[in-house]
């Protein structure tokens, strides 16, 4: 028996794939590679020393979807697959509707048609949308508040609508928050293509010496420093919540949320700090205008997936700027132009 990864060769699926491979899982990958590279699935068998089936296919090809599950004994999916950049969806949002939602609804009906019907999603946080309180927990209502966040939104309640018709349905929707930090190795990690929207990727770039200064989207935020506080987490601490998520789906019916992040938060200025100290060096900055959208404050309550699923964070911020600059310094161009010497030193 198989474990399909959707997306598997993205930022979170890699990750994943490691401790699917570590934990003696199977797996058969599918992937566009619309937002990521075939090198980076060829790094994880060099971590792991194990092969991956790949099949480079888009989701929303159901005939080579069907072939996926012809040619192989699935026996639960991690859906990864989809596009993730939130100003993109403002501006392409039929793009992020086509690719994510249509993609999930092939997805679910050929694990229908082929009765395989355990799903570990990967949700967002962005579904709680603007909320007064925190920290945010799963019975809060949902909001969304812009395309990318409304396909997240959209798939979780499609997925609820699939168990109700069919209770043999288990699937877990894992609402992340703000993944950061790499494999310990340095092999694998984080390659936003173009200019990062994301902080960690941004200020590592600055580090290195790709972008001049990084841009403070604002101080006047209601914080104790005035910008915004999100809670970061390892992406290796992310990948291990994937592996309970699916013991949980293997061994139970149903649809679960659950939050996977850290339950603490740090502001923008705090994660500066905490990349100076690792990197020995000032990152430069400036405060600019708030981003549109952002909000203030986001953080977990993890405290249901830590009783239901058995899984916490682990690893704190000082191993999250760690693993990211290491990735940052040793691929200073991601997977695209890293040299051969890079690789193996
Ligand atoms: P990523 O872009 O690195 O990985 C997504 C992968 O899916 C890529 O390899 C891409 O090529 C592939 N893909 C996209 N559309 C496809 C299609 N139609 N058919 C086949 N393959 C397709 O992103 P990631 O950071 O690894 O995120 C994985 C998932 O987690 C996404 O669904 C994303 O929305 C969600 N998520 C990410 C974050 C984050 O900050 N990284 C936060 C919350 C949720
Ligand atoms: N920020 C900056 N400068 C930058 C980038 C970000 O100051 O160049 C600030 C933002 O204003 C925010 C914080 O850093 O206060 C974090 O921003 P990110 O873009 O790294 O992350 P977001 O919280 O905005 O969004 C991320 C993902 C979304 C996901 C959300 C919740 O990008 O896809 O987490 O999971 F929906």
């Amino acid at each position: 028996m198989k474990i399909l990864v959707t997306g598997g060769a993205g930022y979170i699926g890699t990750h994943t794939c490691i401790q699917l491979l570590n934990g003696g899982y199977k797996i058969v990958v599918i992937d566009n590679f619309s937002n990521s590279n075939p090198e980076a699935l060829r790094r994880v068998e060099q971590i792991t020393e194990k092969k991956i089936k790949l099949y480079r296919t888009d989701l929303l090809d159901q005939e080579a979807l069907i072939k996926v599950f012809e040619e192989n004994s699935i026996e639960a999916v991690i859906h990864f697959a989809g596009l993730k950049a939130v100003g993109e969806s403002v501006t392409k949002p039929l793009k992020y509707y086509q690719n994510n939602i249509a993609g999930t609804l092939v997805l679910l009906e050929v694990m229908e048609t082929f009765e395989v019907e355990k799903l570990v999603f990967s949700s967002s946080a962005t579904v709680y949308g603007n909320q007064q309180c925190v920290p945010l927990n799963e019975s809060l209502p949902l909001q969304a508040t812009n395309p990318y966040g409304r396909t997240k939104l959209m798939i979780e309640q499609i997925m609820e609508d699939v168990y109700q018709s069919n209770k043999n349905w288990s699937i877990a929707l894992l609402r992340y928050f703000n993944p950061v930090g790499a494999h310990e190795s340095g092999l694998i990690g984080e390659d936003p293509s173009g200019l990062p929207n994301n902080l960690v990727p941004y200020i590592t770039q600055v580090a290195v010496g790709k972008l001049a200064k990084l841009s403070v989207f604002g101080n006047d935020y209601p914080t104790y420093d005035g910008t915004g506080i999100r809670d970061y987490i390892h992406v290796m601490d992310l990948a291990d919540g994937h592996i309970k998520a699916l013991e949980k789906v293997l061994s139970t019916r149903g649809v679960e949320a659950y939050n996977l992040g850290t339950g603490r938060g740090f502001s923008v200025l705090e994660m500066v700090q905490a990349f100076e100290e690792e990197i020995g060096k000032p990152i430069p900055y400036e405060i600019k205008a708030r981003r549109p959208g952002d909000i203030a404050v986001s953080y977990a309550d993890p405290s249901k997936a830590e009783t239901e699923l058995n899984w916490r964070a682990e690893r704190g911020l000082a191993e999250m700027c760690r693993d990211s600059w290491n990735w940052q310094k040793l691929n200073p161009n991601g997977y695209e132009k890293t040299t051969e010497k890079q690789v193996t030193s």
